[in-house]
């Protein structure tokens, strides 16, 4: 990029303005801790795309000046349920610094050979941010796509470098944003031993109607960063035993996916979010990420899949207070059961089909 912008070929100006979008992903198997190196997983991640859960990202060029740490990126929120796309070019209001993970990403975007430009990054989302809704991975995943856009990747690059190149740059922003760059609906997160590399599943034709719900009991931000669980994660003694069980998991919950087996889904699923969480409460920082009501609610669910014999539903934690769950059409009726027991929870959708 250095040289192209060398020869002129990249001329950022005031007023060039690029965007992306990208949806939220719920991972079936987390991504949970970090091996030595640069954002490099100590396990493998599958998960599942949210579609309704999106950030739409627009960068704008503001000009071309010497370097301002103070002033030289800012960043304006907004929540929209609205189609971001229709929204007007006129809704940048508020402008505040960047947030210093946001500062530093974009520092290292530009540095090497933009340093002096200035931007400003509007971002909308459709749904909370930083509750475990993986906000940061619909964030960073848009938030690169609207980079690509800014500078033409397409022009420099192969279709399928252009999508390389945006795996790795938001995986630098969060991990689980590199899963949010395929259109694929479940997506594989394969950690080899001396690189990593993104791969679609495939999936059997009666996952089209898998549908999803979140109970919203509390939307406020969480406690502990996802960024401080990954530290904290390899000091439990049960990283190890996950880590260990991770690469079997991968393979049986591919297979599963594409098979159409609903139930080692469930099981594979439902065993990796509460290793998830063992490791977090065993650490050495003891961190509980769920609450009282998020307990009674999946108790509930347990209950009634139980007694009303409905299997085709599982629950999963990411981290956060949020449960999340997924089910088949066959086991709605347990859905409905379970949200008439909590009349004041909210509930949001991902998806109403894949
Ligand atoms: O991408 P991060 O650093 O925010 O970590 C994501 C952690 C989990 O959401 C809990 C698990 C996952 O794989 O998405």
């Amino acid at each position: 990029m250095y040289e192209a912008r060398q020869k002129e070929e990249i001329l950022l100006q005031n007023g060039d303005m690029g965007e992306g979008i990208a949806f939220s992903n719920l991972a079936l198997i987390k991504y949970w801790g970090k091996d030595e190196g640069v954002q490099n997983p100590s396990t493998s991640s599958i998960s599942v795309h949210l579609p309704l859960f999106k950030t739409y990202t627009r960068i704008f060029v503001k000009g071309r000046f010497k370097p301002d740490p103070f002033t030289h990126f800012t960043h304006s929120t907004h929540f929209s349920d609205k189609n971001p796309l229709s929204l007007p070019l006129s809704v940048m209001t508020q402008q505040t610094p960047c947030s210093l993970k946001l500062e530093s990403f974009l520092d290292t975007f530009f540095r090497g050979w933009a340093p002096e430009i200035k931007v400003h990054v509007e971002t909308f989302n459709g749904f909370p941010t930083a509750c475990g809704i993986a906000s940061s991975a619909s964030g960073y995943a848009a938030l690169v796509k609207a980079l690509g856009h800014l500078i033409q990747i397409e022009k420099w690059l192969e279709p399928h470098e252009v999508k390389e190149w945006m795996e790795s740059w938001s995986r630098l922003g969060s991990g689980s944003a590199c899963r949010s760059i395929s259109e694929s609906p479940f997506v594989y997160w394969k950690k080899e031993t001396f690189h990593q590399k993104m791969e679609d599943l495939i999936f059997h034709p009666k996952y089209q109607k898998l549908e999803h719900s979140i109970a919203l009991v509390n939307t406020d931000a969480k406690e502990l960063s996802s960024s401080d669980g990954h530290k904290n994660a390899p000091t439990s003694p049960f990283y190890e035993i996950r880590r260990r069980k991770n690469i079997q998991d991968c393979k049986e919950l591919s297979e599963a996916l594409a098979e159409g087996h609903f139930s080692l889904i469930r099981r594979i699923t439902e065993e990796d979010a509460l290793l998830m969480h063992g490791i977090s409460l065993t650490g050495k920082l003891k961190h509980q990420y769920f609450s009282f009501k998020t307990q009674s609610v999946i108790e509930r669910f347990l209950f009634l899949r139980n007694e009303m014999s409905l299997d085709e539903a599982l629950w999963t934690l990411d981290a956060g207070k949020n449960p999340h769950f997924l089910f088949m059409p066959s086991a709605k009726p347990l859905m409905e059961r379970l949200k008439l027991e909590f009349p004041e929870m909210k509930w949001m959708t991902g998806f109403s089909h894949l």
